[in-house]
């Protein structure tokens, strides 16, 4: 080393010189270590072998942070040391301010081609752990899990649902750099409530900072390919011992519109998106479940208020200022998050496992087990699963050793039921995140459809009537429809035969 400074020039020895001081060799030292780091955490990212999100976070932004602080420490070292010295009257030569470069020198040249060949070195590294750090932030893994209690019960209802393979970012920042910056400086500010630990339990919801849903949605669920209306078959069973079944198949007017001939086209979301109709509303709650006023505005322009009979309506002009455009996620407020309530869940369940519904009194047990208040989200799970076998081998002990195998099955399923909708560490469950879908568990669509809905001036009313969103085609049958089975009206009786002229 010595012998290196000693056959530099005057100038570059006393950069070494300079150099000599703690704050400049840390410097040095965390650079070299967090770069090498950088260099063998690429290669394995590139590789795919990295699968746990700390180490993503680890790598993507606390390395980097590191390398370029160790990169700002050199330089401080060194103007520190050299003010000292040049104070304290050790520096050899008084010299100017700024250090005389001189290119003709070789040695001085060599050290310019060394730093300039570190520093594409260094760009290089950052750029790329900068490139993977932004996708790493983009995945549903980073979203979901860094926060691992937080997110918690949004990633698990994420996971099983239909757009368990769509980015967390497609929906909650969609295309286009200004979404994406501001998405990040709300970003920090959540990362600081959870360091401080003054985040919201549950998280509360509707968004308000969520962007419109026509831009997101959208980029997948094409607004003019709405067509054809859904068919639902749900199967609801009794708490009583044989779970008794009840099935209904509803045809929902998603977008194909009216039933029968000669009826005007207009279905639910030709009705309030597609049509150019612009509806408004304004909710007197936070959580948008409580309306009190309704504008439709037709293509032609015309408008037409609504307002809830007996509602305290806030001044016009405040109306105007608070109401919001309806859109996607005013119905399908869970379209990924989605908490079912115990019954429900547990009625999927057996709609899918019919042999479940021979075991006495399931419905029952299940629904008390999940909607148990319980510590913890795994004491809850084990205490779910617990209750069900234990039922089981209390009342029916013959059952439990006849058909060990679909007890222990009918208990695993319940437990995968709460897994999936009740999270307490985050006060999270179908209670505090209801569905808009529909009109049982919460308001949903009677929100504005439940009948008092009126025409401010005049005497309309947002519809009620049962046939208007879905045809019942089957109602509460105990039988299982067989859908397959569409059976035609028999045809006209065919007209007289005309009399034959002889
Ligand atoms: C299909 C679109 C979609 C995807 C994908 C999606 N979300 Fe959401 N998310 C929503 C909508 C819509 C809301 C807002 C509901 C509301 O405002 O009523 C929401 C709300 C939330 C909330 C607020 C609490 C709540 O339950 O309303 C959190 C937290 C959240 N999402 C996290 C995530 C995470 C983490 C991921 C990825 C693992 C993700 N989201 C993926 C659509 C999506
Ligand atoms: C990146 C593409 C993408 C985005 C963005 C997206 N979806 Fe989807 N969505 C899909 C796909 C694909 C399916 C079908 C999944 C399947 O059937 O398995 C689907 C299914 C659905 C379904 C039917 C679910 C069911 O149970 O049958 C609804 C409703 C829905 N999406 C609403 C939304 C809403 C509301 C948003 C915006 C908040 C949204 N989607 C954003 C891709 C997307
Ligand atoms: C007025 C309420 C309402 C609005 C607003 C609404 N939808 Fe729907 N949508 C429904 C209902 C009801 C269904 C059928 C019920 C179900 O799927 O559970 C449905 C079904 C769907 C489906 C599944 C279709 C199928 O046949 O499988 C998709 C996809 C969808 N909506 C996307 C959207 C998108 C995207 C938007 C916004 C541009 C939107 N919806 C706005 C009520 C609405
Ligand atoms: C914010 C209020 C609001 C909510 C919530 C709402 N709607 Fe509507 N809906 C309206 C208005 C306003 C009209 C137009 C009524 C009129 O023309 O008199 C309408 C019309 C309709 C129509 C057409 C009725 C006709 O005359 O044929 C259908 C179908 C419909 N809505 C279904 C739904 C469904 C399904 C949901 C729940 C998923 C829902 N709506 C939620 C406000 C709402
Ligand atoms: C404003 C639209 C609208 C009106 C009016 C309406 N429904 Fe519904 N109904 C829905 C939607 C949307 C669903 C949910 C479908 C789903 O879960 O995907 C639903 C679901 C149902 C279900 C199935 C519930 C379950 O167990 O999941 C039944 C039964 C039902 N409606 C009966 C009725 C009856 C009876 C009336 C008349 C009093 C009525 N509906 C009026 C929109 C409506």
């Amino acid at each position: 080393m010595s012998l290196l400074l000693k056959s530099l020039s005057p100038a570059i020895a006393r950069l070494a010189n300079y150099a000599k001081n703690p704050l400049t060799i840390l410097g040095f030292g965390l650079t070299t270590l967090s770069g090498l780091a950088l260099i063998v955490f690429l290669a394995l990212e590139v590789a795919g072998l990295l699968d746990n999100p700390y180490t993503g976070v680890f790598g993507s932004a606390l390395l980097p942070v590191i390398f370029v602080g160790g990169l700002l420490l050199m330089p401080l070292g060194i103007l520190r040391r050299r003010r000292a010295l040049m104070r304290s009257g050790q520096s050899a030569d008084a010299i100017a301010t700024y250090p005389n470069l001189d290119f003709n020198d070789p040695h001085l040249r060599r050290v310019a081609m060394l730093l300039a060949a570190l520093t594409v070195i260094n760009v290089v590294v950052l750029a790329t752990s900068s490139v993977v750090g932004m996708n790493f932030m983009d995945t549903p893994k980073f979203c979901g899990t860094v926060c691992h209690k937080v997110m918690r019960p949004e990633h698990t209802a994420y996971q099983n649902s239909p757009h368990s393979r769509v980015k967390c970012t497609q929906c909650h920042i969609g295309p286009g750099a200004s979404w994406a910056v501001r998405s990040k400086f709300d970003g920090l500010r959540q990362v600081w409530k959870v360091m401080t630990g003054t985040y919201a339990h549950p998280i509360p919801s509707p968004v308000h900072t969520l962007r419109p849903a026509r831009d997101t949605c959208e980029s997948c669920h094409w607004p003019a390919k709405h067509y054809g209306d859904k068919l639902r078959v749900v199967g609801r069973f009794a708490e009583d011992e044989k779970n008794s079944a009840s099935f209904t198949a509803l045809l929902l007017r998603t977008g194909g519109g009216a039933f029968g001939a000669g009826q005007p086209h207009g279905g639910i979301h030709w009705w309030h998106i597609y049509a150019d109709n612009r509806i408004r509303y304004l909710a007197t709650d936070q959580r948008r479940q409580e309306i009190a006023w309704v504008e439709l505005t037709t293509p032609d322009g015309k408008r037409t208020e609504f307002t809830r009979e007996g509602a305290n309506l806030p001044a016009p002009d405040s109306i105007q200022r608070a109401a919001r455009v309806m859109d996607c996620i005013d119905c399908h407020n869970r379209p990924t998050h989605l908490f079912e309530t115990p019954a429900k869940a547990i009625d999927s369940v057996l709609q899918r496992q019919a042999d479940l519904r021979s075991l006495p009194f399931f419905k029952r047990e299940a629904v008390k087990a999940v909607a148990a208040a319980y510590p913890t989200h795994d004491e809850g799970m084990a205490g779910v699963r617990r209750s069900v076998a234990d039922f089981y081998r209390k009342f029916y002990p013959d059952l439990t050793t006849r058909a060990g195998k679909l007890v222990a099955r009918a208990a695993d399923e319940t437990a995968a039921v709460y897994d999936r909708t009740v999270f307490p560490e985050m006060n999270t469950n179908s209670k505090t995140h209801p569905n808009n879908i529909g009109h049982d568990d919460s308001p949903g669509c009677f929100r504005c459809h439940d009948g008092n809905m009126k025409e401010s001036k005049g005497d309309r009313v947002i519809p009620n009537d049962c046939d208007t969103c879905h045809a019942i085609l089957v109602d509460g049958s105990s039988n299982e429809p067989d859908l397959g089975q569409l059976v035609l009206a028999p045809p006209p009786p065919a007209p007289a035969p005309a009399e034959a002229k002889p």
